[in-house]
């Protein structure tokens, strides 16, 4: 059964088979979680980026790790916070659920996620947690075995806290 956990510190650190960017749709990085990748990885990340053309919200996009302990880097882009009304929700699902299936194909069985849009796209933290936890074990029960385990990586306590409640309250 796959794994999900909650863990607190800088994604690009872990050593798993595919860290998750919270990317934009240029995918010529930015600032967040995005800008830590890129810096980690090396210039040779944003020239494989250059090559991709850009990826639309809510899809994702493989690409090497390059000097990160990461064999890939999956990048999504994440919905903007409009208010709830402009399909947020689905767009944010298919963020994990494109990932997911990304990460499967290219064989990765350890992923690690970044809290997509919580951060300069103002994303209701309680609402995204929910939805990515969702999406997640939605992914897992549609495709069993598939992937070993899923990391949630929190940049701070108050994310941990909502992550561990929501996977604590899913698992009920
Ligand atoms: N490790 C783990 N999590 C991190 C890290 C890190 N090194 N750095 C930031 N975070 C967390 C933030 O605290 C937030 O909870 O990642 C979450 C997502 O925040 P952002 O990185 O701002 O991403 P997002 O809200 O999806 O906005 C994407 O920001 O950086 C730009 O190019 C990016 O335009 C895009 C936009």
């Amino acid at each position: 059964m796959t794994q999900c956990t909650a863990w607190q510190g800088d994604l690009t650190t872990l050593a798993v088979d595919a860290i998750v960017n919270a990317a934009n749709e240029s995918l010529l990085g930015g600032g967040g979680v995005d800008g830590a990748i890129h810096r980690a990885a090396g210039p040779e990340l944003l020239a494989e980026c250059r090559s991709i053309g850009g990826c639309p919200t809510g899809e994702a996009r493989i690409t090497a790790g390059y000097a990160l302990p990461t064999k890939h880097v999956i990048h999504t882009v994440g919905p903007v916070w409009q208010g709830g009304d402009a399909g947020e929700a689905e767009l944010l699902a298919a963020c994990y659920r494109n990932s997911l299936d990304l990460a499967a194909k290219a064989g990765c069985r350890t992923v690690a996620f970044p809290a997509i849009s919580c951060g300069v796209y103002g994303y209701p933290p309680d609402q995204a947690v929910a939805t990515a936890v969702r999406a997640a074990r939605d992914w897992i029960g549609a495709n069993p075995g598939v992937v070993e385990s899923i990391t949630f990586a929190c940049f701070d306590a108050d994310m941990l806290a909502r992550y561990t409640r929501e996977l604590d309250e899913d698992s009920r």
